[in-house]
């Protein structure tokens, strides 16, 4: 063991000596341009009121759940949240997760075969590429957002073949040609999962629901710890692939069911942010604002996730130091999150946050950014 520890310290510095060391920090107050509550209901006290009122009513909610959905822990309060979800998606069928992490490892590790081709978009999350790495088929990447790329690998690929996109990708803040791939996989035959995690609630219901497409695609993943301010997923499919998650996505039959507490909060959240529709459309003239900077350096001018890019890690400390001395919490990406050469400053813009914040922000991203 000795020798293993020995290898863990010498990893550990070897990250504290290129600043890619990663450390829980205490919470630390300021403007939050870094977190995912982009409509701020993890902080909405209406929002808290309304579930405070749910709970107090079902005071059993708070209860445990006893054990996993297919031996204790199903309830009839369960399956109806469920229907409530894929009702709001228009999708036939939706199985509950307690994170989205979760439910990327159920369907990515067990739907595929030895035979079979899963081709991701290399930007896609670290949940899929490690549900992948469970699965016994062979994993592709396609340069990002590029169908020419993805239609070259769909053209040699063999078995069942399926393909994964996030709709709104977290690390470049860039929306995913989401009609021309889902044409792409249509004629190839192949199935497409989207991963609507970062636009679930700030467009919507999700980018797939807004075009549409909820029965042209095989799955969608929803999740609900960014802008409906909670935690937990679901995949959105038909009754066969629910059926088949059941009866074989080990991380949903090992593992405990989420509470009722849980299900109820997030049935609120939908209820919540379809009566608070104002939150997307601040969050969205807040999204336009900041576009008057002209500071996108790789991200689409609609997205709530604005990255800048730098080749170099010293450039990209000191401004996120910067912004923090002046109270401004943005989130430095360093590889391993981002490949080497490819690190960037990642703004998450908020309904919450004024003109002000923004202003404050890009001033002093402009001052440092291109000085540095
Ligand atoms: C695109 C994407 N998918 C899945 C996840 C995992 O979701 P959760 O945080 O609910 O586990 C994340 C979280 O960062 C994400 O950004």
């Amino acid at each position: 063991m000795q020798a293993l520890k020995q290898q863990w310290i010498n990893q550990l510095a070897s990250r504290k000596a290129q600043h890619t060391y990663r450390s829980l920090t205490p919470y630390s107050p300021g403007i939050d341009f870094r977190s995912n509550d982009y409509l701020g209901l993890a902080k909405d006290i209406q929002f808290s009121e309304l579930l405070l009122e749910q709970i107090s009513s079902q005071a059993d909610c708070l209860q445990g759940s006893t054990g996993s959905r297919l031996i204790s822990g199903n309830s009839a309060l369960a399956e109806d949240i469920e229907s409530f979800i894929a009702r709001e998606h228009e999708a036939a069928a939706a199985l509950f997760f307690s994170s989205g992490y979760k439910a990327n490892l159920a369907l990515f590790s067990c739907m595929l075969s030895r035979a079979d081709t899963l081709i991701v978009d290399e930007y896609i999350h670290r949940s899929v590429h490690d549900g992948c790495q469970l699965s016994a088929a062979r994993k592709w990447k396609f340069r990002h957002n590029d169908v020419d790329h993805l239609e070259s690998l769909l053209q040699k690929a063999s078995g069942n073949v399926v393909v994964a996109i996030e709709s709104l990708y977290s690390v470049d803040g860039n929306f995913a040609p989401l009609t021309a791939i889902v044409r792409l996989t249509q004629k190839y035959n192949a199935g497409l999962i989207v991963d609507e995690a970062h636009a679930m609630g700030v467009f919507g219901k999700g980018l797939v629901h807004q075009y549409g497409l909820q029965q042209e695609v095989l799955a969608t993943v929803v999740t609900y710890g960014k802008a409906m301010g909670l935690e937990g997923a679901v995949v959105l499919g038909d009754q066969v692939l629910k059926d088949y998650l059941v009866n074989y996505a080990s991380p949903f039959i090992y593992s405990t069911a989420p509470s009722a507490l849980h299900l109820l909060r997030i049935q609120c959240a939908y209820q919540y942010i379809a009566a608070q529709q104002h939150l997307a459309i601040t969050l969205s003239s807040r999204i336009e604002f900041f576009s008057t900077f002209r500071l996108h350096k790789g991200s689409e001018p609609g997205s709530p996730i604005q990255i800048i890019r730098f080749s170099n890690t010293h450039a990209l400390l000191n401004l996120h130091l910067e912004l923090k001395k002046h109270g401004l919490l943005t989130y430095p990406l360093f590889s391993p999150t981002v490949a080497e050469g490819q690190e960037r400053l990642r703004i998450c813009l908020h309904s919450f946050n004024t003109e002000e914040e923004i202003n404050a922000l890009c001033s002093i991203i402009k001052k440092y950014a291109y000085v540095t």
